[in-house]
């Protein structure tokens, strides 16, 4: 009964919580961290600078007349981070942030992608600065490797879907160790694999791929062995001297089973989780993509080699356990319920459909705002995978009319921080660290400048005017402050 669910809390809580409207009164544990993100291609600019090499982003946004991107704009200047990184790690001290997540540009620290032909010290000269001021100021360097921009060198031998590309972002890989990990501790691979390895701008195309789907199974098993390969390079060779951590970053929104009392329903929100994160987090864990992925693509792939790849024997063991830790973007949810496959590319394979609620909050640039979701998803992959989990992205997306007044933003943050306190406290997981996306308004791809996920609000229109704080990271550093939501 109701009465049993009320002591069991009681029993865990040993007492009384003050709980208000289901909203959880109380800090998180010692040591968590507070931080925000960027990426290099959304912020920097400086496209060409120094002996900078262009990459697909560079490319992807000039072709075409610029029509690639919804308002004709690129990443060339940005908020030109390039020059004006000292802003950026004021605005993270002003917050008290334990720590900026961001990412280096391949193409600016090896110019050509391939190590064998040079690195740029004016790429790595940058990018000791912006270390160097963050630490300066306390706050810890948390470096993502690769964040969706490829050296037109390699996209041009076949990007993620030439087996080529592992051994270049070793090597890139290892420069990067070599050069900061005297000073970085904490390492990302990639960001969002499933985003890019489904993307058509990561092909370079416009128009929808052939089903069924193959490239983005070709691009995952490319994108598993170069992470090991990092991961590998990091343990053995950097480790014992720089004692840091690595993980990769992987998206995942939560999938709600529609009918939650219809085990069909429950196992079609199993495929789905399995499909966008075990995809990436089994292999990495276990040797192997996950059963219920291997099953049905092979069953999908009659007459023929599974578009599925297999890990040989050799490389299921190298990949096996090559991560210090997890990290999850998330932002929101969605309905999830069985479909017959019909439905194309790779929920298709997965048989699910997915659906929204017309009742849900919506961000200003329509996603579904379900905090519930994220507790939940915290949970599920607590339970499924047992590893620290970082939270490396959070954030909610408006239009320029929205100002510097969010305060959809804010009940955003505020309801989400609080389902990932649920989380820790109620259901036991292992969440070391919390990261708003993103620091400042910023090129937020295929969308260019039309959507803001800006805490600080930034004018693009007028480069001399400072990068100014929203309300929502004014409430942002309060809770950064009070480690959470004290009494
Ligand atoms: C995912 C990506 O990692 C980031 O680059 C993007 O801007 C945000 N989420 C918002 O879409």
């Amino acid at each position: 009964k109701g009465s049993a669910a009320l002591l069991t809390r009681i029993f865990a809580d040993n007492g009384f919580r003050k709980v208000d409207d289901e909203f959880l009164y109380g800090t998180f544990p010692d040591g968590f961290m507070w931080g925000l993100a960027t990426s290099s291609y959304q912020i920097e600019g400086g496209w060409n600078a120094d002996d900078k090499g262009e990459n697909t982003w560079d490319f992807w946004s000039h072709q075409n007349d610029g029509a690639n991107i919804a308002d004709r704009s690129n990443g060339d200047v940005a908020c030109d981070s390039y020059h004006k990184y000292q802003e950026d790690v004021k605005l993270l001290k002003n917050m008290g942030a334990n720590f900026y997540r961001f990412s280096l540009s391949w193409s600016r620290v090896v110019p050509s992608g391939k190590v064998a032909n040079g690195v740029s010290s004016a790429g790595i000269a940058y990018y000791n600065k912006l270390i160097d001021a963050l630490l300066a100021e306390g706050i810890e360097p948390f470096i993502t490797l690769y964040h969706w921009e490829t050296p037109l060198g390699i996209q041009e031998e076949g990007g993620w879907l030439s087996d080529g590309i592992v051994e270049h972002f070793a090597d890139y890989a290892r420069v990067a160790f070599d050069a900061f990990g005297d000073r970085v501790k904490f390492w990302l691979s990639f960001n969002e694999p499933y985003i890019f390895c489904l993307a058509n701008w990561n092909y370079g195309e416009r128009s929808p791929f052939i089903e069924p789907p193959v490239k983005p199974y070709i691009c995952s098993h490319n994108v598993i062995k170069a992470h090991a390969r990092a991961w590998r390079i990091y343990d053995t060779e950097f480790r014992p001297t720089q004692n840091g951590k690595m993980g990769i970053t992987l998206n995942c929104d939560w999938a709600e089973p529609k009918d939650q009392s219809d085990a069909e329903h429950i196992a079609a929100k199993e495929r789905a989780l399995h499909f966008k994160f075990g995809w990436w987090a089994h292999p990495l864990t276990t040797g192997a993509y996950p059963p219920i992925m291997r099953e049905l693509v092979d069953a999908k792939s009659i007459e023929r080699e599974s578009r599925l790849p297999t890990f040989d024997a050799v490389w299921t063991e190298y990949v096996k356990g090559t991560l210090d830790f997890i990290g999850l973007n998330s932002y929101s949810s969605y309905y999830v319920l069985p479909s017959d496959g019909s439905n194309g590319w790779v929920n298709g394979d997965a048989n699910i459909l997915s659906e929204s609620d017309g009742s849900w909050n919506r961000s200003g640039i329509g996603w579904s705002v379900v905090p519930y979701g994220f507790r939940k998803l915290l949970t599920w992959i607590h339970e499924e995978y047992k590893l620290p989990i970082y939270v490396t992205e959070n954030g909610y997306g408006a239009r320029e009319a929205e100002g510097l007044d969010d305060t959809g933003r804010q009940n955003y943050y505020r309801a989400y921080i609080n389902e990932m306190l649920k989380a820790i406290v109620y259901d036991k997981a292992d969440v070391r660290a919390y990261t708003a996306w993103s620091l400042i308004d910023n090129f937020e791809w295929t969308q260019g400048y039309t959507a803001r996920f800006g805490v600080n609000y930034v004018d693009f229109n007028d480069p001399e005017r400072p990068r100014t704080p929203k309300g929502s990271a004014i409430q942002l550093t309060k809770i950064f402050a009070d480690n959470g939501f004290p009494d």
